[in-house]
């Protein structure tokens, strides 16, 4: 049997969270729960939110609220609501929160879900299935100038346009059901030899879209942020260029305690430096067989 999720960078993710006994620690997306575990294992004097707005990965890791109990709770919701749920249970300020980006090897590996161009399924792509938006409506209802800026922003697809006409042309005849039509349709208008590129570049535009990833990300970026507590720490795992570029930004900007243009004599803005970037760690050799490993990057910052 496969596993649910095989984790990346768990080791020195759960390094980075710099646990400490008596802390409350979030883990934004459950998945599999393998961080979620870990981080109770590591350190049991924490206190455990989980979130995941996917219902099939929290009712998998319905075992570890019975092992582990009251010290941990999971939150079936988007960690867009970081904040608002965390009120509800009375927590204001934390001490360690961690994003491992993107979705399962169970969501991918699930035909109905629709997010593969390996497997025929639907054209689903929702992580959270009670969301109204799929990637069937995109591709059958968006128009081709709608499209294209989906492909190419999202996707960062340089024949975001051609794939996106092959679409237009197809849908006149019969609307595009299943991923094993799109990924015929993007082969067949690729130009270039490296088809399985441009599948998999459509593919995560798609995704990117349906679930609202980049939009959500910069929101929770900064709840989480607004909510650290002094010596708390945020980590970040990313799995390509578009959210890895949110999250360095962001750091980035939190790091500044000016952002007055340099023609200032003096500084106006009043803004205060919230972050110290933490040095990169490096991977472990445990992730050198895991496919997904390889487009990882793990980003750090404590709260000062
Ligand atoms: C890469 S997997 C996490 C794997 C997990 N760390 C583990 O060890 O098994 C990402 C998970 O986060 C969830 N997810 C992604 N974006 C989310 C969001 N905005 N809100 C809540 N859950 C999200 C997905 O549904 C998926 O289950």
């Amino acid at each position: 049997m496969h596993p649910y999720h095989i984790p990346v960078l768990l080791n020195e993710s759960i390094k980075a969270m710099n646990l400490k006994p008596g802390g409350i620690a979030v883990d934004c997306t459950l998945g599999g729960g393998s961080h979620s575990q870990a981080i109770l294992e590591r350190e049991p004097g924490v206190k455990l939110y989980s979130f995941d707005q996917d219902p099939d990965a929290v009712q998998h890791c319905r075992f570890l609220s019975e092992q582990y109990g009251d010290r941990f709770k999971i939150i079936n919701d988007n960690f867009a609501n970081l904040r608002t749920r965390l009120s509800l249970e009375r927590v204001k300020k934390i001490d360690s929160i961690l994003f491992d980006l993107g979705v399962s090897s169970h969501q991918i590996d699930t035909d109905v879900r629709g997010f593969s161009y390996m497997r025929d399924g639907r054209l689903d792509m929702r992580m959270n299935q009670s969301g109204e938006l799929t990637a069937e409506i995109v591709v059958n209802d968006y128009s081709k100038e709608e499209l294209v800026r989906i492909f190419r922003e999202l996707g960062e697809e340089r024949e975001s346009s051609r794939i996106a006409a092959a679409i237009c042309k197809y849908r006149q005849e019969q609307r595009l059901a299943t991923t094993g039509e799109l990924a015929e349709i993007i082969d067949r208008a690729t130009m270039s030899k490296l088809k399985i590129k441009a599948r998999t570049r459509i593919f995560q535009a798609l995704r990117i879209f349906v679930n609202q990833e980049l939009e959500t990300l910069r929101t929770a970026l900064k709840d989480a942020v607004n909510i650290l507590n002094p010596e708390g720490r945020i980590v970040v795992i990313t799995y390509n260029s578009l959210e890895d570029r949110i999250t360095k930004k962001y750091f980035l900007y939190e790091q500044l305690s000016c952002v007055c243009p340099v023609s200032f004599p003096r500084c106006l803005c009043s803004k205060q430096q919230r972050l110290i970037i933490n040095p990169d760690l490096t991977p472990a050799a445990d992730d050198k067989d895991n496919n997904r490993a390889r487009s990882a990057r793990l980003r750090s910052a404590t709260r000062i």
